[in-house]
């Protein structure tokens, strides 16, 4: 079953039938339900899909930082050749607070996020927790530390670097302090950059140069980027590879330019419908998906997106489960539209 484009080199990095279950006090929800993704080095995948599909937490769990409820199971297995004592292990099998993710958090797999402020401490400057990241991961010496720690500041575009080395946090605007975290997340040379939404709360300006300095630091440095987005603008701009994740599933995979040229999803189709264009008419309204996304609480097995697609086939896709469908050893879909369960009808 192909699920992913194909690639001669072995993953940097595999999530397999990855869930995550929460107990909530009217059910067991079903956050996270049989995810699968491979990552690949140099390479940007893009996770995209509307608010609460479950993105957040599908990336967390790969640095396992999801909060106590979430009772996790697949496999995530981290395949670098410079960590040989991990390599092939699955990372879910690690304690969470123990030494071993520990030494690849932060230093071999970092995360940024829509919010620098959960990065950063309000109480100690920017240029010292820096520091502080380097000497925890690479190299004890203080001064080295400094110097590297300017480097990345000097490198993510931020200019006075002694002066601004010693702010808090409080006294950068918030395109400056995503910068800095990114210098921080960098600073250790990641071989996998996780970017949970990192342009949200940005305006379009500082948005685009945010992602070309990720770009460009991915080219010098040739890490991997799980890049989580709700915007396929930005998908279109970064990605290589695309999965579109719906209610805790992933409803279609493919390269990038085969998702917004031959989307097959009615909510890939959807999410493309509803994004704006260029130089488009902009006193049309957009169309967007009717409906929200719904919590995936005790859901019998059935199409999650049944209740907002207008292709719906009832009695089939809100009687089963939706298996994977191989439009081609590139592209993925999960869909009745395209299986052979669509009685007396044409695919
Ligand atoms: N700690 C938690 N307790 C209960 N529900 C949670 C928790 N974290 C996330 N969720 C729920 O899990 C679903 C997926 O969340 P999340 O991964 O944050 O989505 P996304 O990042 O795609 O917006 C949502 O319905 C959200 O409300
Ligand atoms: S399986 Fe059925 S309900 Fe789900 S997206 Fe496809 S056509 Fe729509
Ligand atoms: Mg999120």
């Amino acid at each position: 079953m192909a699920t992913q484009a194909v690639h001669k080199e072995q993953p940097l990095l595999s999530v397999q039938d990855l869930k995550i279950r929460i107990q909530m006090e009217n059910g067991v929800m079903n956050a996270v339900d049989g995810v699968d993704f491979n990552i690949y080095k140099g390479k940007t995948l893009g996770l995209v899909g509307e608010s609460g599909c479950g993105k957040s937490l599908t990336s967390r769990s790969i640095i396992s930082i999801n909060p106590k409820e979430c009772e996790t199971s697949g496999t995530i297995t981290y395949n670098s050749d410079s960590e040989l004592a991990l390599h092939g292990m699955n990372l879910l099998s690690l304690k969470p607070t123990g030494k071993q993710i520990r030494s690849i958090r932060g230093r071999k797999i970092s995360m940024i996020f829509q919010e620098p402020m959960t990065a950063f401490s309000p109480m100690y400057t920017i240029g010292n927790q820096i520091m502080e990241a380097i000497r925890i991961h690479q190299t004890k010496n203080k001064k080295e530390a400094k110097k590297i720690a300017l480097e990345m500041l000097s490198k993510v575009g931020i200019s006075d670097q002694a002066k601004r080395f010693d702010q808090y946090p409080h006294e950068f605007s918030g395109g400056m302090r995503q910068r800095a975290m990114i210098s921080m997340a960098l600073s250790c040379n990641p071989e996998i950059l996780i970017a949970d939404e990192p342009t949200t709360a940005l305006d379009v300006t500082i948005q685009a140069q945010v992602l070309e300095l990720m770009k460009s630091l991915q080219a010098e440095f040739g890490m991997a980027i799980l890049l989580v987005t709700h915007d396929l603008g930005i998908i279109a701009e970064m990605c290589d590879e695309v999965a579109v994740m719906y209610l805790g599933r992933i409803v279609e995979q493919a390269p990038m330019r085969e998702i917004f040229n031959n989307p097959k999803h009615p909510y890939t189709k959807g999410l493309l419908k509803s994004m704006p264009r260029l130089g488009g008419n902009k006193s049309k309204r957009l169309d967007s998906i009717e409906g929200s996304v719904p919590m995936p609480i005790n859901m019998p097995p059935m199409c999650g997106f049944y209740d907002r697609c207008k292709d719906r086939i009832e009695g089939v896709c809100n009687q089963q489960a939706v298996p994977k469908t191989a439009i081609s050893d590139q592209h993925m879909v999960r869909c009745f539209l395209y299986t052979d369960q669509r009685e007396g009808e044409a695919q």
